[in-house]
């Protein structure tokens, strides 16, 4: 792998590990805060980042020695007011200049697999900010958020509100590979 996406591809990888982790967090803050639609929608997204995290780390099987990952964005615990504004501004980082750039780049070097693992986390990220805002437009009001069931794609982490789709809209999985997220 060209040295550039390759070195992307392991920052992307530290970024979503953090991320997963980041949002499970989150989600503990979130029941305690009595919002448990916000935690369910923090739980069915820190799968998505596990999801991105595997693939991105399957992209660097050739690696056996140790790297620096250089996660960027996002940080420190807080209520969950704050932590849904972090959210939305890590997710915002990775759409306008983490996986655009990362995209461009493994494109340039004809890195095609890595350009497909780095488009499929973009896709999602977009889909988890939308997701984001509404939580953080009903805890600003001091509501839990409104949610229906939500669909997480075991194959590249694509995730949405409502019924799972017949193929998903990234990558084709079929729907019996999507996880669901059902309010309790
Ligand atoms: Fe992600
Ligand atoms: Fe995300
Ligand atoms: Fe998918």
């Amino acid at each position: 792998m060209k040295q550039m996406t390759e070195q992307n591809m392991i920052n992307a990888f530290g970024g979503e590990c953090q991320a997963h982790m980041r949002y499970l967090r989150f989600a503990e803050v979130a029941a305690k805060e009595n919002f448990p639609n916000v935690s369910r929608m923090l739980i069915a997204i820190a799968e998505a980042e596990r999801i991105h995290a595997f693939d991105h780390y399957q992209e660097l099987k050739h690696l056996d020695t140790g790297r620096v990952a250089n996660s960027m964005a996002a940080f420190g615990p807080g209520n969950t007011a704050k932590n849904l504004g972090l959210s939305i501004a890590g997710e915002t980082f990775e759409i306008e200049e983490m996986y655009p750039t990362y995209i461009e780049t493994a494109a340039f070097q004809s890195e095609r697999s890595a350009e497909r693992s780095f488009r499929w986390s973009y896709m999602t990220e977009v889909e988890h900010r939308k997701l984001f805002q509404k939580a953080k437009e009903a805890v600003d009001g001091g509501q839990d958020v409104t949610l229906g069931t939500v669909h997480v794609c075991d194959v590249c982490g694509y995730t949405l509100e409502g019924d799972a789709p017949d193929a998903c809209p990234v990558c084709k999985a079929k729907k019996d590979r999507f996880k669901a997220y059902e309010a309790v």
